[in-house]
Parts: structure tokens; C-alpha cells; sequence
């Protein structure tokens, strides 16, 4: 048992994968969560292309789920993989469609984490500052510090896909416990 406010956080992976570095590094931030805070995963993988057409006749159920689990959550942790300087496709896709309507978003003032790993050694920084550019438009409030880029991915964690590397292990402790402070302090806690 806990005396701590708890705090329930939707992940999200921007990789779909199976080998994913990133929902590698999600996986060792959500057992680095802080008592308090739990952490489930929401999926992306059958989400459809953005087509207004679609949305204004209903709906896709995948849509509806993710929709709902951010509204649940009280914060938000993103793994970003960076694809051409960016985040993927499939990541942004899926923000496009749980932010529509505007006027129902579920992101509106919603407390932020953003993590990312990736093959190079700019270590996701590009698809995460787009990121947090897409979490300004959307009013998420992102957690600036600390920044979790983990690159060359393929060194830090072992063949079974835990972490290996323990600085970074330590910086996703302290990004995690970042959230949860955030959390509580937009809370008014
Ligand atoms: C379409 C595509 C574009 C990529 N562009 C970048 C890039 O701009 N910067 C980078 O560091 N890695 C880039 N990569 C390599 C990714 O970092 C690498 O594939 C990484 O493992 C993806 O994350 P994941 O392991 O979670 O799937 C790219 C990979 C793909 C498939």
C-alpha cells in the first residue's frame, strides 16, 4: 500500500514493431514508475488514415478506444521512434484522429512525458521537439526536463529487451518521477 495520490498514465509507442527499441524503452520507464503512478499501454497499430469523411460517418472503434483511455488517463508517456527527422506517421496519425473534434479533445490540458530511442546518434531529438510542437498546438503540457534521447539503440538494451544501460535507466526514473510531480502540480495537489 501507498500513501501517495495515485496517478494513471497512458502509454503510447509510436513504433508498431515487434522489435521495437522504443516500446523497449517504454517498457523500462513503466517499471520505473514511482508508487503512485500505473501505467497502461494504448495501441495505435489499427487505426486508419485520417479521412474526415470517415470520422464524420463514425467513428473507427480502434479510434474510439484510444480516444477514451486518453481521456481516462491523467497524463500521457510517448515513446517516439524518429523517422526522416520526425515522428512517424502512424504516431502523428493517430494524435490527428483522438484530437478531433477540437472541441471534445481529450489531449486539452492533459500533463505530457516524451521519451524516444533511436539508430542514430541525434537519438530521437528532432521527432521529439515536433512532438512537443504538436503537444502545443493540442494544449498537452509537456514535461521539459528531463529529455530521455536514447541513441544508438541497438547498444543499450540486451536481446531480451531489458534496459542495459544504467545511465539511461536512471534518466527515465527521474522522467518518470518528472511526471508524476507534473501531474499532481496541474492536479493543484
Ligand atoms: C522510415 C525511417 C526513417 C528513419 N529516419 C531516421 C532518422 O531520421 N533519424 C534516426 O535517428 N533514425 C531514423 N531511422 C532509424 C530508426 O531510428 C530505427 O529504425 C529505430 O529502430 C526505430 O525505432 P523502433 O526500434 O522503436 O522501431 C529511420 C527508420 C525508418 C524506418
Amino acid at each position: 500500500m501507498t500513501d501517495k495520490p495515485s496517478i494513471q498514465v497512458l502509454a503510447i509507442c509510436g513504433s508498431l514493431r515487434k522489435g521495437s527499441f522504443n516500446r523497449m524503452a517504454m517498457n523500462a520507464a513503466i517499471a520505473r514508475a514511482p508508487d503512485g503512478m500505473t501505467i497502461r499501454e494504448g495501441a495505435i497499430g489499427d487505426i486508419p488514415l485520417y479521412n474526415e469523411d470517415v470520422r464524420e460517418a463514425g467513428e473507427p472503434a480502434a479510434v474510439a478506444v484510444l480516444k477514451r483511455q486518453v481521456l481516462e488517463a491523467d497524463a500521457l508517456l510517448f515513446a517516439t521512434p524518429e523517422y526522416n527527422y520526425g515522428m512517424p506517421g502512424v504516431l502523428k496519425n493517430a494524435i490527428d484522429w483522438v484530437s478531433r473534434p477540437p472541441s471534445s479533445s481529450p489531449f486539452d490540458g492533459k500533463p505530457v512525458a516524451m521519451l524516444g530511442a533511436s539508430a542514430g546518434v541525434m537519438a530521437t531529438v528532432r521527432s521529439q521537439l515536433q512532438l512537443r510542437q504538436t503537444c502545443l498546438a493540442l494544449n498537452m503540457l509537456a514535461v521539459n526536463r528531463p529529455e530521455v534521447l536514447i541513441g544508438q539503440a541497438a547498444g543499450k538494451f540486451a536481446p531480451d529487451g531489458s534496459l542495459k544501460d544504467e545511465a539511461t535507466g536512471k534518466f527515465i526514473g527521474l522522467l518518470m518521477q518528472a511526471l508524476y510531480d507534473w501531474t499532481l502540480r496541474l492536479r493543484g495537489a
